[in-house]
């Protein structure tokens, strides 16, 4: 795990504020009960300088989980896109994960976060691929959890709100305590959800799927992405569910996130997946890394490039 290296500045309730000063009180009344939610995108470099990976629908998504939470955010999507522009050039940076949070602020403690104010920050830092480099291209090791993914009953998944990710945090730890890499989650009728921090695709018979919506999911931007590489691909695609067996048979299977990028899984609970090779996760792999970095014209609308 690598420490977090402070960076200049961070974007606090309107204004860039030095990295130290972006400090809250320990009251903050979501610090307490979970009442934040956040977003996570990625800036990367490219021939013609730093440029934000879907931008517009990082925001989007930011709005509409803060809706979900009757959270009223005094910005509009216009300025917190503005905001992530003005904090990656005031930082002099061209790779780098953003992370704008909005939370239930230093006000009212008891569990009606409308009385406490909202407080809204970005702040950015330098995160290399989640899951690591070298099992970016490998594969990783992933457990089922023994943890069931929370449901549209009682914490809303298509929110991304910090709750959610005490489930998340169960199912890694599980899954690292035993020597995986991460888990894979299953939702309350059984089915597979999707990783602690990322969407899930299986491929079989060049046949690519991932869970829909509705299994108790984060509709992931990166997930989008893919569902457009695999079509550019010319492959054939189906939103459907699928069960933890029907992971042991596949040809492949591969999560993809923000942080985790899109990364192969070679191994669930000990049965290797496939032969070991990845011919159709890599082709996406290729896709998505030249759409990041600016080398696609077919992916350039994905990107805000920052001059
Ligand atoms: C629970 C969960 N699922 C899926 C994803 C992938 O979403 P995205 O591709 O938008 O990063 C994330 C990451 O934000 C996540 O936290």
């Amino acid at each position: 795990m690598v420490a977090i290296k402070a960076l200049k500045s961070i974007w606090l309730d309107g204004k860039l504020v030095p990295w130290e000063s972006a400090q809250v009180h320990v009251l903050t009344h979501g610090l307490h009960y979970g009442y934040a939610i956040f977003e996570g995108l990625r800036c990367h470099s490219t021939p013609t300088g730093p440029g934000l990976f879907r931008l517009p629908e990082h925001i989007r998504r930011f709005l509409a989980s803060a809706k979900i939470y009757r959270m009223k955010i005094p910005y509009s999507q216009e300025q917190l896109e503005r905001a992530c522009i003005d904090l990656v050039k005031d930082n002099g940076i061209t790779d780098a994960y953003l992370r704008p949070i909005a939370f239930s602020g230093y006000g009212e403690m008891g569990l009606d976060p409308t009385r406490s104010p909202t407080q809204v920050a970005i702040a950015l830092w330098s995160w290399g691929a989640y899951l690591g480099e070298e099992n970016a291209r490998t594969g990783v090791r992933a457990s089922v959890s023994s943890w069931t993914r929370m449901d549209s009953r009682s914490l809303p998944p298509q929110a991304k709100c910090a709750a959610n990710y005490a489930n998340s945090g169960l199912a890694k730890m599980e899954a690292v305590a035993a020597g995986y890499d991460e888990a894979i989650l299953l939702n309350s009728a059984g089915m597979v959800a999707e990783g602690p921090g990322e969407n899930i695709f299986r491929v079989k018979n060049d046949i690519v799927s991932t869970p829909p919506a509705s299994s108790g999911i984060l509709r992931g931007v990166t997930r989008d992405s893919v569902i457009q590489f695999v079509a550019d691909e010319g492959l054939i695609f189906r939103r459907s569910d699928f069960t933890r067996e029907e992971m042991f048979t596949a040809d492949e299977l591969l999560f993809t996130g923000t942080a985790a990028g899109i990364t192969p899984i070679r191994e669930v609970d000990g049965r290797a997946i496939g032969t070991g090779t990845y011919p159709i996760t890599q082709k996406l792999q290729k896709r998505y890394d030249d759409a990041i970095h600016g080398r696609s014209k077919q992916y350039a609308h994905w990107l805000t490039l920052i001059r």
